[in-house]
């Protein structure tokens, strides 16, 4: 739960996410979570990643983190275990700045996690990059975005996105990061099933084949992303929606469920677990989350854009 009150406090650095300030000195930042509205794999590449090509939506369900000064490092999280280790993002973050800026690794910095882990909704990456905003700015630095996204970009094919937010195109890995003009505006019900997925394994299990030229994707239109019809919902696809789909069956119940429920369209974000609907608006989503069995957590999230 939140126990924070987030408002526009932000006067040095435009490019830098709302922070709110702690009593005692620091601050806070929130981590917003996204959905990948469509996900093509186009091969895999010869450094064993896939070339990706796929829509992101920044929603508004949020992880906290907050930055204290302090002589040593020191990082503590709550609502999820064992995350603390050094393979946390944030943890990597810290280290990748503190070599590329020269300066010693330290403050305190706390994680309160909201955001379902391995739920393929960039929790882990979006905690990276505002490890990377923070801390940044903790140490003085307060290094422009274009300074950030080589170190994000080494740390996880997410993370420039989250540099970013709104909605946006990724290409590459996903860390090619094309902003679009604003935030879908519908109510997406996220369903989340008490298993994660690993990203990694479900590329292994896919088995997609070497790519050496770019198969020619055609990129909905933005136009007609914001003409206000729906047509950008038949765009809505994920390449890794039926491998996950085959390896854990209880996904395509969800999936159905949501659409009997009244989803416009549902699909599974990135490599899961998560499915989401997407519902003209949040009376419906609400109202369709409750005929889920109550073992299954769920938010109505909007989508949202930083500008
Ligand atoms: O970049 P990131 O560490 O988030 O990726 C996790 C894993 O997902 C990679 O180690 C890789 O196995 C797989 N992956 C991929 N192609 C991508 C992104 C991720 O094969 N474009």
């Amino acid at each position: 739960m939140s126990l924070l009150n987030f408002s526009p406090n932000n006067p040095d650095n435009s490019d830098y996410p709302e922070s709110v300030d702690l009593s005692g000195g620091g601050f806070a930042l929130r981590s917003p979570a996204k959905l990948n509205l469509w996900l093509r794999v186009l091969g895999k590449r010869e450094d064993g990643f896939h070339e990706l090509d796929t829509l992101f939506q920044e929603i508004d369900w949020y992880d906290e983190l907050e930055f204290r000064p302090a002589s040593d490092w020191e990082f503590t999280v709550e609502g999820a275990e064992g995350l603390e280790g050094e393979e946390n993002l944030v943890c990597k973050a810290a280290a990748c700045l503190s070599l590329a800026a020269g300066v010693p690794r330290c403050g305190q910095v706390h994680l309160r996690k909201s955001i379902p882990v391995g739920g393929g909704l960039g929790g882990g990456s979006s905690n990276g990059t505002m490890a990377l905003f923070g801390l940044s700015r903790l140490w003085g630095l307060n290094w422009p975005v274009s300074r950030l996204e080589p170190l994000a970009a080494s740390l996880g094919s997410d993370m420039n996105f989250f540099l970013h937010g709104g909605l946006a195109h990724g290409s590459g890995r996903g860390e090619k990061i094309e902003p679009l003009k604003s935030a879908y505006p519908s109510s997406f019900l996220v369903v989340v099933p008490h298993f994660g997925i690993s990203t990694s394994q479900l590329f292994k299990i896919a088995q997609f084949p070497l790519t050496d030229s770019r198969k020619s994707v055609i990129f909905h239109s933005h136009v007609c992303l914001f003409d206000n019809s729906d047509c950008w919902l038949e765009g809505l696809s994920n390449d890794l929606e039926n491998i996950a789909l085959g390896q854990f069956p209880e996904l395509q119940v969800l999936k159905q469920q949501l659409l009997a429920g009244g989803a416009q369209a549902a699909q599974l974000s990135g490599s899961g677990s998560c499915m989401y609907g997407v519902f003209k608006d949040e009376v419906i989503a609400e109202r369709a989350a409750r005929g889920f069995d109550p073992r299954y957590k769920w938010r109505v999230c909007r989508g949202i854009s930083r500008r």
